[in-house]
């Protein structure tokens, strides 16, 4: 079985993450989304609401399963029996993290491979930090993020009931 592992924040998980994952269960048996515990993000949304959000807004697509994990990335991949790291790409900005990252966990577990899928460029100018951001100050987001997240955003900012 190809078991990848797809890691981020996810605070909160955003429909660029769900092309991602829509994309990643076609090259792979299993995705496994897994939300990072802390990564000096000081994140909007606790782990537990961030896993939740994100297990919402994957139930209808097929071989996924959401976990989430503290310490290395590359431990739990090799505890879920996974051989790939999924990461989505955005422009160049994201390039140098991403290629630091990579190279690190390459570095950590040789056996395991990261597999870049580039980001829809509809999807492309997103981030979850630019969504937070506009929903804050009442943009509308619903073409960004699944309704349950845009519902808990404007929970979170006292937009809505
Ligand atoms: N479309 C649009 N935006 C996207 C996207 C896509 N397809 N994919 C990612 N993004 C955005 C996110 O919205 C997010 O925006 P933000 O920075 O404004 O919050 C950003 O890109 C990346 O966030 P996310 O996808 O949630 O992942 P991350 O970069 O925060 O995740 C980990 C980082 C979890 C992979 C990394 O910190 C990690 O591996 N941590 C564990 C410890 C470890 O092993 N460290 C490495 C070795 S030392």
């Amino acid at each position: 079985m190809r078991i990848a592992v797809y890691p981020g924040t996810f605070d909160p998980v955003t429909n660029g993450h769900l092309d991602i994952t829509r994309r990643a269960v076609k090259l792979f048996d299993k995705v496994i989304l897994a939300v990072a515990q802390d990564n000096n993000k000081n994140p909007l949304f606790s782990l537990q609401e961030r896993q939740e959000l994100l297990k919402e807004a994957t139930k209808d697509i097929e071989n996924t399963e959401v976990r989430s994990f503290s310490g290395l990335t590359v431990h739990f991949a090799r505890e879920c029996g996974a051989k790939a790291i999924i990461r989505g790409m955005r422009a160049l900005t994201d390039f140098e993290f991403e290629f630091q990252l990579a190279l690190m966990n390459k570095k950590l577990d040789p056996t395991l491979e990261t597999v870049f899928l580039m980001t829809k460029s509809d999807f492309s100018y997103i981030s979850s930090s630019t969504i937070k951001w506009a929903a804050r100050l009442d943009a509308n987001i619903s073409e960004f993020v699944p309704q349950n997240v845009e519902n808990a955003l404007m929970r979170k900012y006292n937009k809505l009931v």
